[in-house]
This record gives C-alpha cells, sequence and structure tokens, in this order.
C-alpha cells in the first residue's frame, strides 16, 4: 500500500517533468532530422517524429528509480531477498528498454515490414526467459464446454513460449497500424492503460494478487508519461510520437489487414483523405487493375462487400476499394468528418470494446471457467 503511493506520487511528478521536457526538445529532433509532415493539415510544417522516445525514456527512468523503494526492505533482508520477483521486474523493464531501442531504430531508419515483426520477438527474450525459470508453467485452463473433448486443463508447452512471443508482435503492431490521425496512437495506449489499471485494482483481492500488483507498478508510470504526451500529440499535434511509442505500448487490439500481405494493394501511407477546402478526412482509396485480381484477393473483396465492410466502384477494366483500415470504415459507414471528431469516435469504440472485454471477464466468465 505504501509503495502504491510513493509510486501514484512519482508518477505525478514523471507526468510533469515530461509534459515539461517535450516542447524543449521538439527543436532537437528537428534539426536532427527526425520529423513528419502532418498529412491530414493544408500547413506543411514540420513536426518532430518519434517524440515518444522522451516519455518512454522518463517512464523507464520513474520504474528505476522505483526499484529501490518495492525492493527496499528486503534489501536489509538479504538472505531473503526475493530474487524471482527482482529478475521479473528487471526483466520486463529490459524487454520495454529493448523495445525503445529498437522503435526508435525504426524511426531514424525507416525499417521494412518483415523488421517490425523481427524486433519485437527478439525483445520479448528477456522476459521469455525469466518466465521460464520462474514459472515454466506452460499449461492453460479448458472451457468448460470444451472439457468433454480435452479434459480440465492442456498442457501445450514450447507452443506457450511462441504463443508469447507472437503476442509481443502482435500487441506493437496493433498500436502501430491503428494510427495516422492526431492523437489514435497514444489515445489507445490511455485507453487500454486505463483498462488494465481497472482490472488489476479489482484484482487486487484476489489470489493473484502478486501479478496485478506488480502489473501497477508498470501501468501507473506508464499512463503518467503517456499522457503528458497524449497532451502534446492531441488535434492539432505539435510532435508525432512515432514508432518508438508504438513499440513501447506493447499491448492492444488490431485490425485484420490482409493488404500487409500484399493479396491487395497496399499503399506506403492508408491514412485518410484530407481535403484541404472542407478541411474535413475522408476514406483513402486504391485503384486495382482486374488484370491483377487473383482467386484470394478475388474472394476477399467480394466477402468483404457482401458485408459491406468495404467502399467499392468498379468498372470494366479496374476497381477501387477503400484502404483495409479501421479508420477508413469509419470514414465510409459515418461519412466524411474532421480529425478531432474522428480521432473522438476511435477512441469511444475503443472505450466499448473494453467495456465488453469486462463483461466478459465477470458476468460472462462463469459460463465458461470455474469462477
Ligand atoms: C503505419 C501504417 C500506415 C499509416 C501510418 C501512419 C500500416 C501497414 N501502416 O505505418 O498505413 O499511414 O502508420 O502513422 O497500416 N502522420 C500524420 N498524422 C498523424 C500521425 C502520423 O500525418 O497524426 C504521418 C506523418 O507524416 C508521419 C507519418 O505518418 O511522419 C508516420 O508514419 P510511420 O509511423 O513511420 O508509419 P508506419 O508505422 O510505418
Ligand atoms: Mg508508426
Amino acid at each position: 500500500m505504501f509503495s502504491l503511493i510513493i509510486l501514484i506520487v512519482l508518477s505525478i511528478l514523471s507526468y510533469l517533468f515530461t509534459d515539461e521536457l517535450i516542447p524543449k526538445l521538439k527543436e532537437l529532433f528537428i534539426k536532427a532530422g527526425i520529423f513528419g509532415i502532418d498529412l491530414c493539415k493544408n500547413s506543411k510544417d514540420k513536426v518532430p517524429e518519434a517524440v515518444g522516445v522522451v516519455s518512454g525514456c522518463v517512464f523507464l527512468v520513474t520504474s528505476f528509480l522505483f526499484i529501490p523503494i518495492v525492493f527496499g526492505h528486503s534489501l536489509m533482508d538479504r538472505e531473503h531477498f526475493p530474487h524471482n520477483e527482482f529478475a521479473e521486474m528487471l526483466a520486463a523493464l529490459l524487454s520495454i528498454c529493448c523495445m525503445l531501442l529498437l522503435g526508435f531504430a525504426d524511426d531514424v531508419l525507416d525499417l521494412r515490414w518483415r523488421y517490425k515483426l523481427i524486433l519485437p520477438t527478439v525483445a520479448s527474450l528477456p522476459l521469455l526467459v525469466v518466465y521460464y525459470v520462474n514459472f515454466n508453467s506452460t499449461t492453460f485452463v479448458v472451457p468448460i464446454p470444451l472439457r468433454q473433448f480435452f479434459g480440465l486443463s492442456v498442457n501445450i508447452g514450447f507452443l506457450y513460449y511462441v504463443y508469447m512471443g507472437m503476442l509481443a508482435v502482435f500487441c506493437t503492431n496493433a498500436i502501430n497500424i491503428l494510427a495516422g490521425v492526431n492523437g489514435l496512437e497514444v489515445g489507445q495506449s490511455v485507453v487500454i492503460a486505463m483498462s488494465i489499471i481497472v482490472f488489476n485494482l479489482i484484482e487486487l483481492q484476489g489470489d493473484q494478487y502478486k501479478a496485478h500488483s506488480f502489473s501497477l507498478h508498470i501501468m501507473i508510470p506508464y499512463l503518467a508519461t503517456t499522457m503528458a504526451l497524449l497532451k502534446h500529440n492531441w488535434y492539432p499535434s505539435k510532435v508525432f510520437v512515432g514508432d518508438t511509442f508504438c513499440y513501447v505500448s506493447g499491448m492492444t487490439f488490431a485490425v485484420v489487414v490482409p493488404q500487409l500481405f500484399h493479396i491487395i494493394p497496399c499503399p506506403r501511407h492508408r491514412l485518410p483523405k484530407y481535403s484541404g477546402e472542407t478541411d474535413l478526412l475522408q476514406a483513402s482509396r486504391t485503384l486495382i487493375d482486374k488484370k491483377d485480381l487473383n482467386a484470394i484477393s478475388k474472394l476477399i473483396i467480394n466477402v468483404f462487400s457482401f458485408f459491406h465492410l468495404i467502399d467499392k466502384v468498379e468498372d470494366e477494366v479496374s476497381i477501387t476499394i477503400n484502404n483495409l483500415t479501421l479508420i477508413n470504415l469509419f470514414l465510409i459507414k459515418l461519412g466524411p468528418m474532421s480529425e478531432l471528431r474522428l480521432t473522438v469516435s476511435l477512441l469511444m469504440f475503443q472505450t466499448v470494446c473494453t467495456c465488453v472485454a469486462f463483461l466478459i471477464r465477470y458476468p460472462m466468465a462463469s459460463y465458461f471457467y470455474d469462477t
């Protein structure tokens, strides 16, 4: 309890510090050539990119400062020092640190897509190793309706580590893909962080309290520094957060994207199309030559259009469809809108999704598990 209060105080300080630091460092980023152009604005000003590295560093430093406080009383008693928990904390911070470095490298060097898949896998290794040494439990409990086939629990062994490695890839890229309008990357991370904190607080009474308290110690300073970043990244953005931020924020839900495998043409940027006259955004589109369509891409286009998930215009030789992202889906369903309204709508949708997740976790869980 005591350490939680100190954590909150430290986190508030880290918020204030990040908030001060970001405007001061802006020029430095532009001078170093790390900037982008806001594609949904008329002005072509240079906006510093990769500013997520600032909030990320303050977040890490706060967590480091916090180590002697969490483990303070144990440091006096070296015989009973909780080496396992300590290793877990260090490994978690090391993984986040790796992501920060690799994300920053991505921003500066503009890596190709295949590396975006490899980097998080590598960065998750420290955590996987500690998990192997400390727990090595690779068993999961089977939901009630499936128990007649699989029994009470199944040990998936090595596959569990494959799953955890893939989870890291999923989380980092999910945030990075749902991006491109002001405040969306950071906004979604704030919604997710808050949901996790609420979940941890509820579960603090349960028998898994150690894991949830561990999670709180990471999430609270993360939320604080991220809120400071959001303040500067909110519409109209004064800074961009870069892939650095997306990589550091390793958790979220994604959009399913057959475009990434180039089954359907995928332009470099799929962010919405900005109209300078109306100041509104509309779905961005891609033109496909009918000759280039194979059986799989035809099938995907037909299925999507059957479910009204794409807006398709067809003539003899070509098909024009909107780029397949959640952002564009919102724009074809709700019509053109301002960038601010778009971000707010997407964040509200995400809040609804986390409420549904809580509904599944609490009232509905008893249908699937003995709770
Ligand atoms: C991902 C998306 C890409 C999307 C981009 C936007 C996939 C496969 N890739 O690529 O389609 O266009 O994110 O971040 O889904 N920008 C803005 N306004 C913002 C934020 C970013 O105009 O609010 C623009 C700026 O020009 C900025 C650039 O996007 O420089 C950053 O792009 P980057 O993060 O490098 O793109 P990816 O993550 O590779
Ligand atoms: Mg990005």
